[in-house]
Formats: C-alpha cells, structure tokens, sequence
C-alpha cells in the first residue's frame, strides 16, 4: 500500500517535470543552442579583447608570451596563430605534466576566455632574431578562426614576473 503510493506520486512527479520541458522548449522557438543561454542578439561575430599581455625577458634564444582573450559574445573562436617581427617561428604551447607541446589552437569559449599564463598555456617564440630587454615592446598579431586578426604590443617584464603571485 504505502509502496503504491511512492510509486504513485513518482509518476506523477515525472508527468510534471516532462510538462514543464516542453513548456520551457515551446517558448525558447530557435533550435539548435543546447547551453541555455538566452542572449539573442549574435550577429555571428566574437567580440573578442585583450588584456594582461606581457613577455618576461628572455634569457635563452626563446620567449614566452602571456595574455587573456575575453569574449563577450555568444560565437565560440579559436586562437589559430601568432606571428611577429622577432621570431619566424612563433608557436603556441600547452603545458601538460611540466611538459611544453605545440597545438593548432585554444578554444576561446563564448562569453568566456582563453587564458595564456605561466605554468599553463602559452605563446612560444622560437629562435629569436633579437633579445628584447624589460621595458621593450614586442608587437605580435594574434589570428583566430573567425574573428580578424588582433595587434598587440607585448610589454617586456622581468625574466620571472608573474602576475599570479602576490
Ligand atoms: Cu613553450
């Protein structure tokens, strides 16, 4: 008897929550977004800035290149490649157990961002033509899947300035 019931107001519970999805799909009538997210007024374009760039002093041939990339749209991007005047080869890094690997692009979420910090995720300059000092700048261009490419001056800091450490 009281197993029924449970069993009973189970069924009931479940007809109701299935009620209330296909109410809430009805009104939301474009297909496709699965996330939820109810900003309706993408032109099909990332809105992407940056911030925090920076380039600690190199001490070998190499270079590392930090910054974030905030997007405040509801299109996803990618970060495909850098390029720049002191490097032929500029690449871009994950690091994965200490260990540094080249990849052909970071995701830059919709309505979030891609952050390129030590430790983590990163630009590589490979053989440098020139060794900038602190207080250089090293102007690179960041080119994505979809948006137009982004010029950036990288402001060169002390060979171990992190911005995460207080
Ligand atoms: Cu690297």
């Amino acid at each position: 008897m009281t197993r029924r019931t449970t069993a009973l107001s189970a069924a009931v519970a479940l007809a109701a929550a299935l009620a209330l999805t296909g109410c809430s799909s009805e009104d939301g009538s474009s297909a496709g977004s699965s996330g939820g997210a109810s900003n309706s007024s993408s032109n099909g374009k990332p809105e992407l800035k940056v911030s925090g760039a920076f380039m600690p002093q190199p001490v070998m041939d190499m270079a590392g290149g930090f910054l974030t990339i905030t997007n405040d749209s509801a299109t996803a991007d990618k970060l495909t490649s850098v390029t720049s005047p002191i490097s032929d080869d500029v690449q871009i890094h994950e690091t994965k157990d200490q260990k540094m690997r080249q990849v052909k692009s970071f995701d830059i979420p919709a309505n979030g961002e891609l952050k390129l910090e030590r430790g983590g995720n990163h630009i590589m300059f490979m053989g440098l033509k020139q060794k900038p000092k602190q207080g250089d700048k090293v102007a690179v261009e960041l080119h994505f899947e979809k948006s137009d490419p982004i010029k950036v001056e990288l402001p060169v800091e002390a060979p171990n300035h992190n911005p995460k450490q207080h």
